[in-house]
């Protein structure tokens, strides 16, 4: 472990992929810790819930699975070692202009890289650049790396390659993603500037990043990706939605156990309760968090907006006064979506978030479950003529103050 706390113990391996040291541990090399100060939950017994504190249980490959880093050691050769100038040069530099977000990590560029497939062709790509000069930082970026070479799916985000130097005036840890030209859907729920997402886009959304969690759920490795919120649902050109940031996720309970207790890390509004007072990880805590954002999809309101009223301000307390059984529960949809939707299918989606939502983490389904629920709620659609609904109010908030 101690290894961990070095970037020097990184080298550079023939075809270039990065290498932790024979020493180093694996359960160090997955189980990273964000220090975004908007992303950190406390734990409820009040201390800290940060930095470098290393999970309970190994994540050592048991004799019939191997562990991500033994699998990253098999698939690292799919992934481009850039050299810092070439990704300097992609960017111009890091150019303002060339600026297209910033998270907890730091900021990301939009840049143009050589297009391997295509002679003289160039690409466009996501850059990310490290801003936290520590190891929590080094070690999300690591798990990123790993992570995303050793798992590929239709619903996940691409990592093209990744950049490390260290030099005597700093290091410099940067991240090169296919790009994503339609922002994320926390952009398009919550941000004005957008037009609405119909209501086919954000049931095929939903259905595809539940999809994407299955895939992690279930595969051959179990992961657990403890960050799922909209602004990490990144939308291809043709909106299909991929899961991005990996650099919180963690690699599921070895054999015989039934969690991975760890440092409670993620975002506001979107964790689970079990596993923020207790730190026990499970794939159900990201069935929690898939419920959350369900409600924002359906609602198009943030889990969490401070600028509202006070009983309005938690997105999960407020649907409550709308039942799903009730004809109030229409107020909590979307008023962008206009009478565009199928109440019928709302209804179901309503219902599935309840169940992802509630408190005993084994009752909630599993995200397969997830994944087959949706598809009977995406046949419902369309079923019913747009003007059938015409007549719903759309005084959502005024409605619930009142
Ligand atoms: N592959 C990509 N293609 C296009 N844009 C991207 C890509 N990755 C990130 N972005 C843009 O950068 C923004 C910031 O992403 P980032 O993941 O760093 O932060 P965040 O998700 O907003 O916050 P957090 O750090 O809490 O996850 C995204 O909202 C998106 O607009
Ligand atoms: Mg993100």
């Amino acid at each position: 472990m101690a290894c961990f706390g070095c970037f020097g113990c990184f080298k550079k391996r023939p075809n270039g992929a990065p290498e932790a040291e024979r020493n180093s541990a694996p359960a160090a090399s997955t189980g990273s810790t964000r220090t975004a100060s908007s992303s950190i939950i406390s734990r409820s017994d009040g201390s800290a819930a940060t930095t470098g504190k290393q999970s309970s249980l190994s994540v050592a490959s048991t004799a019939s699975q191997k562990s991500i880093p033994a699998l990253y050691e098999e698939r690292a050769y799919k992934l481009r070692a850039f050299e810092f100038d070439e990704l300097r040069n992609a960017t111009n530099d890091f150019s303002r202009m060339n600026k297209i977000g910033e998270g907890g990590f730091g900021r990301v560029y939009k840049g143009y890289i050589k297009n391997p497939n295509e002679k003289g062709g160039r690409m466009p790509v996501a850059i990310k650049k490290l801003n936290q000069k520590g190891l929590q930082g080094h070690k999300q970026w690591l798990a990123e790396v790993q992570f995303l070479a050793v798992f590929e799916h239709p619903n996940l985000v691409k990592l093209i390659g990744y950049c490390a130097k260290d030099s005597e005036i700093g290091i410099e840890r940067l991240l090169v993603y296919e790009f994503m030209p339609n922002k994320s859907l926390e952009d398009h729920l919550f941000n004005r500037a957008y037009p609405p997402l119909t209501w086919n886009l954000r049931l095929q959304i939903a259905l595809g990043v539940a999809q994407g969690l299955a895939y992690l759920h279930d595969g051959e490795v179990q992961v657990i990706y403890r960050d799922f919120k909209a602004s990490n649902v990144l939308l291809d050109k043709e909106f299909k939605p991929k899961l991005s940031d990996f650099g919180l996720a963690r690699e599921g309970p070895t054999a015989g156990h039934t969690h991975v207790t760890t440092a409670v890390v993620g975002t506001y509004g979107y964790a689970a309760p079990d596993y923020i007072e207790t730190g026990h990880l499970t794939v159900k805590s990201d069935v929690w968090s898939f419920g959350v954002v369900l409600y924002e999809i359906l609602a198009g309101r943030r889990s969490l907006e401070r600028n509202r009223p006070p009983n309005e301000q938690r997105l999960l307390d407020w649907v409550k006064q709308f039942p799903v059984e009730t004809r109030k529960f229409s107020m909590i949809i979307d008023p962008r979506l206009r009478s565009d939707f199928s109440l019928q299918a709302a209804r179901e989606i309503a219902k599935l978030a309840n169940s992802c939502l509630v408190k005993n983490p084994k009752e909630r389904p599993t995200m397969s479950e997830v994944v087959e629920c949706l598809r009977r709620a995406i046949q419902m659609e369309p079923s019913k003529p747009p003007a059938a609904n015409s007549n719903r109010t759309r005084t959502v908030a005024v409605s619930s103050r009142g």
